[in-house]
């Protein structure tokens, strides 16, 4: 934990749903790590957690009306509102979501909220109809484009309700990285003056888990390492990100401003369509299965089921093919945005053979740049902390980048990207406000001839 949170004042909002318990241990790890906490609570969230609790775990009394007449009155939402350096709100309700988007302060939080210039993050848990909602998404998105709020979560697993899907509310760690995160970020002029400054994009990172049944997968060795290094360097530069995770164990680095866990290259799909369109960038880091079980089987699968113990066959697998995460974005793009970055993982293969797969994988998936990694060497690639790669862009220029921590193989993806794809004057109009749709446009014909002149690793 750093000291980011040290003396800094976190309103701790809490709505009314069965998780509102977690928000006890959020506040005991806020104070833990240094900072003041002031808990408002719906009056739902009374019916789940009570003000004794959360004033005891903060230290200060729990404000919970609009107009009272206690200890409190005199604080008043304004100021709550302006002493906050984050406004946290954990669990927040599809309710709770819907009013802050409309601008309502019916309630004490929804007017903190309201009046508030500090960011908001917010931690959703909900019924996975009601996440799924598109009413609910709008409403996120709505908030999100003010520039002001980001979420952390929802996790997917069994929710309270008996569903399962996602709309559980993350752990108490998630949301205190997420905190350490969104504060680190706030102050940090040269993110407003990085070359991503404004550009939305979307990272996707780690393996997906296909199910055999309730207890076994398919998978693969892909940590999210790479993917996570490029959510982190494009957050570092300036840039909106949305991370989407396969299963890994990896915190959600510094600045991200939101992260979707998935499980399954169906799952992966789901979260795509929800934010692709409106990037102006998806890097597909992501080992995305290519199969998946042709079916689920409930429960767990038994070496007796089928056949007695004289006649055990060889089991089979019958396996279907997953769709193709990738060639799909090329294709519903339109040769439009947003600029598309696939990646592309071979074993055995290097050098001019390296190139020609990418270049063919750059074609067949309709990309505007391929970075290939030679992935069976021991220490690069899948799993690894170093990584080479060789970026093939649709124009047919290559850069090598050769070993190196992929934090800084990220950093120069970025930087390979933007040189190549964004003009001066882009630049500039990127630390105004850029269209979701403007994507990053190709330099010109004639300063593309002039950068293919220098070497290839000038980034
Ligand atoms: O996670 P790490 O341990 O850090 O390792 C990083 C990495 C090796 C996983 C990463 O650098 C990498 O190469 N990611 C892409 C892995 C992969 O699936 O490559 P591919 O050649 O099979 O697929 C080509 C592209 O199509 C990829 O961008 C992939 O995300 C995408 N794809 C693949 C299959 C599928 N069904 N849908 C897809 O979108």
């Amino acid at each position: 934990m750093t000291a980011v949170l040290q003396d800094k004042t976190v309103v701790l909002g809490v709505t009314g749903g069965i998780s509102a318990y977690k928000a006890a241990e959020v506040c005991r790890l806020l104070r833990k790590a240094g900072a003041r906490v002031e808990v408002v609570m719906t009056p739902a969230a009374c019916a789940f957690i009570t003000p004794l609790t959360m004033e005891a775990l903060s230290g200060n009394s729990v404000a919970t009306e609009m107009f009272e007449t206690t200890a409190q009155s005199h604080i008043g939402h304004i100021e709550l509102a302006s002493r906050a350096d984050i406004v946290v709100v954990a669990p927040a309700t599809a309710d709770a979501i819907a009013r802050f988007a409309a601008g309502m302060a019916n309630d004490l939080l929804a007017a903190v909220v309201l009046a508030t210039r500090a960011p908001v993050l917010l931690a959703p848990a909900m019924n996975s109809n009601m996440w799924d909602n598109p009413i609910t998404q709008a409403n996120l998105a709505r908030l999100i484009d003010t520039g002001r709020f980001s979420t952390v979560g929802p996790d997917a697993g069994e929710l309270a309700c008996g569903w399962v899907g996602a709309g559980r509310l993350v752990a108490p760690a998630e949301i205190m990285a997420a905190i350490e995160s969104r504060l680190a970020g706030a102050p940090d002029a040269a993110r407003a003056e990085g070359a991503l400054a404004g550009r939305r994009t979307v990272v996707t990172a780690g393996p997906t888990w296909e199910a055999v049944d309730d207890v076994r997968f398919l998978g693969n060795r892909s940590s999210g390492k790479m993917g996570f290094a490029l959510a982190h360097t494009a957050a570092m530069q300036g840039a909106d990100v949305t991370l989407i995770a396969g299963p890994v164990a990896l915190a959600t680095p510094a600045g991200v401003t939101r992260r979707i866990d998935v499980e399954s290259a169906l799952e992966m799909r789901e979260a795509l369509r929800r934010v692709a369109m409106q990037a102006d960038v998806v890097v597909m880091a992501a080992a995305v299965a290519d199969f998946r079980p042709g079916v689920r089987v409930l429960g767990k699968l038994s070496r007796r089921d089928a056949h007695p113990a004289a006649a055990r066959p060889a089991r089979t697998l019958p396996l279907v093919a997953n769709p193709d995460l990738l060639a799909e974005l090329g294709r519903a793009r339109k040769g439009r945005a947003p600029l598309l970055v696939g990646f592309a993982a071979e074993v055995g293969v290097s050098g001019e053979a390296l190139v020609a797969r990418a270049r063919q994988k750059l074609t067949e998936k309709g990309c505007d740049v391929v970075v290939a990694n030679e992935v069976g060497k021991a220490g690069l690639g899948l799993g690894a902390e170093y990584n080479a790669v060789t970026m093939v862009f649709a124009d047919g220029r290559v850069v090598d980048l050769p070993a190196d921590r992929k934090e800084a193989i990220a950093m120069k993806i970025w930087n390979t990207i933007t040189t190549f794809y964004l003009t001066p004057a882009d630049a500039s109009a990127s630390n105004k406000s850029v269209p979701a749709s403007a994507g990053l446009s190709p330099i010109s014909p004639g300063k593309r001839r002039a950068r293919r002149g220098r070497k290839g690793n000038d980034v």
